[in-house]
């Protein structure tokens, strides 16, 4: 059985078709690259998935229950956890306590909370950042703080929005690794990101949207040569940099 199925997934904003007749399964362990071209519906597929919109057809099931109408605590109560394009911390509180922020998701006590937000910032890296306003970060650490918070509620199924988006190419092998790291750790995977290497690299399978429908749905290897795929990104952008 999936971990995650989305069937038949569709929200419009008025004449504007984000994301129409979405159907993807994701297994547990597995990490699926999410791609197309701007405005394709990738972050509405997120919203949706993680209960910040509510689909006006289709189903989400996760774990065998169906999530559709739960708010956004709830379906990271039940192990879903996001991270935002725009990260968001709270730029005036210290690291630490953005992350215990997450933490108290699952743990009543201060303690308990303080030290899963420890753990989490050692995976990701950022242990020794502890006490450094989240304001004070480069990008690339705050992008590993929005990963920290989603890590510190526990979840079965982490959700990444373009976690390479502005990081040089150090820091997106870094980030690379790290999400490697974290399937190891048995969190399953999906991920939309612009860094269509570090994607094609990293997923075991590739979901491809365009204009808010599925296009592909394949290996990477399979992705990167089928001729829907190559049409949309070349309409989308002309660059050399494909848009995700
Ligand atoms: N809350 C919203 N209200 C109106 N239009 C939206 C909203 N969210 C997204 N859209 C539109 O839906 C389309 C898909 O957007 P989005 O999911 O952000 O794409 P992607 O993440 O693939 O770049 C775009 O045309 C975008 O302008
Ligand atoms: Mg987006």
């Amino acid at each position: 059985m999936a971990l995650l199925e989305v069937s038949g997934l569709t929200r419009h904003f008025g004449g504007v078709r984000a994301v129409t007749d979405l159907s993807f399964t994701v297994a547990e362990g597995e990490i699926l690259g999410l791609i197309g071209p701007n405005g394709a519906g990738k972050t509405t597929a997120f919203n949706l998935i993680a209960g910040y919109l509510r689909p006006m057809a289709g189903r989400i099931v996760f774990a065998g229950r169906d999530l559709v109408g739960l708010k956004p605590h709830a379906v990271t109560k039940r192990g879903i956890a996001r991270t935002f394009q725009i990260v968001k911390p709270f730029r005036k509180l210290d690291v630490l306590e953005n992350v215990v922020l997450g933490a108290f998701l699952r743990r009543r006590g201060r303690r308990e909370a303080e030290a899963e937000a420890r753990l989490v910032l050692d995976k990701v890296g950022l242990g020794a950042k502890i006490g450094v306003p989240a304001a004070d970060l480069t990008l690339a650490e705050q992008k590993r703080l929005e990963i920290a918070r989603a890590l510190a509620t526990r979840p079965r199924l982490l959700l990444l929005d373009e976690p390479m988006g502005g990081l040089n190419p150090t820091e997106i092998d870094q980030a690379s690794l790290l999400v490697q790291r974290l399937r190891e750790d048995g969190i399953t995977i999906v991920w939309v990101e612009h860094v269509l290497k570090a994607i094609m690299k990293v997923s075991h399978r590739v979901v491809v949207i365009h204009h808010g429908e599925k296009i592909a749905d394949a290996t990477p290897e399979a992705v990167v040569q089928d001729p829907a795929v190559i049409a949309a990104y070349l309409g989308g952008a002309r660059d050399g940099h494909a848009a995700a």
